[in-house]
């Protein structure tokens, strides 16, 4: 379908530099290869090309991945290359209800909305309201606001609901927290929590182990992004050495019977 105004969309020039912009009308959008009306895009479709000033300009739909890296944040976010793996490993599918434990800017709370469906839900609770203004901002966005229940209020005053089945944790001490998010979960309920160092790593495992999560695994996801140039195919100089540590477990039902690890 044509593009209208009040659609969003990402704006590519050869360079790889990317705008996410929302068509409005009598609109200008400024950048560094010159401006482009709003009125000159509509009409046009995802995928066309166009030439401004002696550069080509790509019209692409907004996918996920530009939503989270382009949302407002207030707050550090949890970027596509830990939070993929993270729906994986939780399992994240149509009808779940599943807990996000703090939302922050809401980039994880987003991603689990999509991935829970019409069907399902999610449960996401942040103890700083300006923060939750935000990600209903982020959200509604994306289209997502009606799959989420927020909940302003610190998590250890325990949680509203009962057989999730799965629940992700990310505040800055997920400690205290653990012996409520294993009484929320259904039996075989996943759990992730993201932890910014390996002394907290180390906590993470002795409380899940002691409180009753089984299957207990610690990744770190290393990602290195090559030059897409056939002629010169080698990786980009930089690369992001530490996001986060991720600590998956299932709960089994039998209360502070944690399985230890070999
Ligand atoms: C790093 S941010 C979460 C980022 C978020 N997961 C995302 O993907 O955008 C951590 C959040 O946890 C919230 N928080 C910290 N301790 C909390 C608690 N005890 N109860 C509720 N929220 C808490 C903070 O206010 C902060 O917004």
């Amino acid at each position: 379908m044509p593009l209208n105004y009040g659609d969003d969309v990402v704006i590519m020039f050869d360079d790889g530099s990317t705008y996410l912009i929302k068509l409005n009308e009598n609109s200008q959008f400024g950048t560094h290869k010159g401006n482009i009306k709003h009125s000159e895009l509509v009409n046009r479709n995802f995928g066309d090309v166009f030439e401004l000033n002696g550069t080509y300009v790509y019209i692409l739909e907004p996918t996920i991945v530009d939503y989270i890296f382009k949302m407002k944040r207030r707050t550090q976010i949890v970027y596509p290359k830990d939070s993929g793996f993270v729906l994986l490993m939780l399992d994240i599918k149509e009808g779940d209800r599943v807990i996000d434990a703090g939302v922050g800017s809401g980039a994880m709370c987003g991603l689990l909305a999509r991935y829970v469906g019409n069907t399902g839900r999610v449960f996401a609770y942040e103890r700083r309201e300006d923060f939750i203004e935000l990600a209903k901002k982020n959200l509604e966005r994306w289209g997502l606001l009606n799959r989420v229940e927020f909940k302003n209020r610190d998590i250890s005053e325990g949680f509203d609901e009962e057989n999730v089945d799965a629940f992700f944790l990310d505040v800055p001490d997920p400690i205290p927290h653990i012996g409520n998010v294993w009484k929320v979960l259904k039996g075989s309920g996943r759990l992730a929590v993201l932890c910014p160092t390996t002394n907290q790593v180390q906590d993470v495992i002795k409380k899940m182990q002691q409180t009753g999560f089984a299957r207990i695994e610690v990744w770190e996801n290393l990602f290195r992004q090559y030059k897409p140039n056939p002629k010169r195919l080698r990786p980009f100089d930089r690369m992001v050495a530490h996001t986060a540590y991720l600590v998956f477990g299932i709960k089994i039902n039998q209360e502070e019977k944690g399985v230890d690890s070999k």
